[in-house]
C-alpha cells in the first residue's frame, strides 16, 4: 500500500481518522508556547491541525501549516476561517522548502513509511535555521510490518537523530491524552549552530 496523497486523503473523506484528537495536543502547545510569537513555525502533516488552530489564536502568525490531504485543509479553514490559506501549504514535505525555528512533531513520523525515517531526519535538518528545534511526541510501542501508525523506540529514536542534531530530550511524555498516556516519548532536538 502506497501512503499517498490519494490515500491520506481518502482517510479523511471516509473520517476513518483514529489519529484525530479533535484539540490542540497540550505536549506540543505547552512546548510551542515557550516560544515568542514571531517564531518561525512549521507542522508537517498537520491533518487537522488543532495545534496551529490554537497557535494562530495565541498571536503566532509566522506559521506553516502543511498536509497532503485537500480534504484536511478544507475541514481546517472552514473551521478556522481567519486563518491564511496560503500558510497551510498542500504537499509532499520531502519537497517543502523553507526554514524555520521550530518543527513541531505528532503522529508524523509513525505516518510514513518506516524506509523514510533517514529521509525525515535529513529533511527536518534542511527545513530548520542553525540551532532550530524539532519536537514533539513519538510513539512508544514496538516497529513491525503493521502500520500507519508505525512503532518505534527511545533507542530507535536516539540513533535516528543522533550524529545529525544535539539530542535535548527524549523522555517518557509527562502530559500526554490520556488515551496516550504512557505509550509517548517526548523529544526535543536541536539542529547544531
Ligand atoms: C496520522 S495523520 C496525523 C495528522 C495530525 N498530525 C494529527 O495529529 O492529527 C498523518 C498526516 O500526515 C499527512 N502526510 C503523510 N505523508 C505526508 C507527506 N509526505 N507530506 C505531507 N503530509 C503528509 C497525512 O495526510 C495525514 O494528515
Amino acid at each position: 500500500m502506497e501512503l499517498n496523497a490519494q490515500y491520506w486523503d481518502k482517510r479523511y473523506v471516509e473520517k476513518t481518522w483514529g489519529w484525530d484528537i479533535g484539540y490542540p495536543s497540550p505536549p506540543l502547545i505547552d512546548y510551542a508556547s515557550l516560544y515568542d510569537t514571531d517564531a518561525r513555525i512549521l507542522i508537517p502533516g498537520c491533518g487537522h491541525a488543532y495545534e496551529g488552530e490554537w497557535l494562530w489564536k495565541k498571536g503566532y502568525s509566522n506559521l506553516i501549516l502543511m498536509d497532503m490531504s485537500e480534504t484536511a485543509k478544507s475541514n481546517f479553514l472552514a473551521r478556522v476561517p481567519d486563518f491564511p490559506a496560503d500558510q497551510f501549504l498542500i504537499g509532499d514535505f520531502f519537497k517543502h522548502e523553507g526554514e524555520y525555528d521550530v518543527i513541531l512533531e505528532q503522529t508524523f513520523y509513525c505516518a510514513l513509511n518506516p524506509d523514510m525515517r533517514d529521509d525525515y531526519a535529513n529533511h527536518m535538518l534542511n527545513l530548520l535555521r542553525p540551532g532550530g528545534r524539532l519536537a514533539g511526541v513519538l510513539f512508544d510501542f514496538p516497529l513491525t510490518e503493521k502500520g500507519p501508525p508505525f512503532g518505534g523506540s527511545a533507542e530507535e529514536y536516539q540513533a535516528r537523530f543522533e550524529g545529525k542534531f544535539q539530542i535535548i530530550k527524549i523522555q517518557p511524555c509527562y502530559n500526554s491524552i490520556e488515551p496516550r498516556a504512557g505509550k509517548e516519548f517526548f523529544f526535543e532536538v536541536k539542529k547544531p549552530d
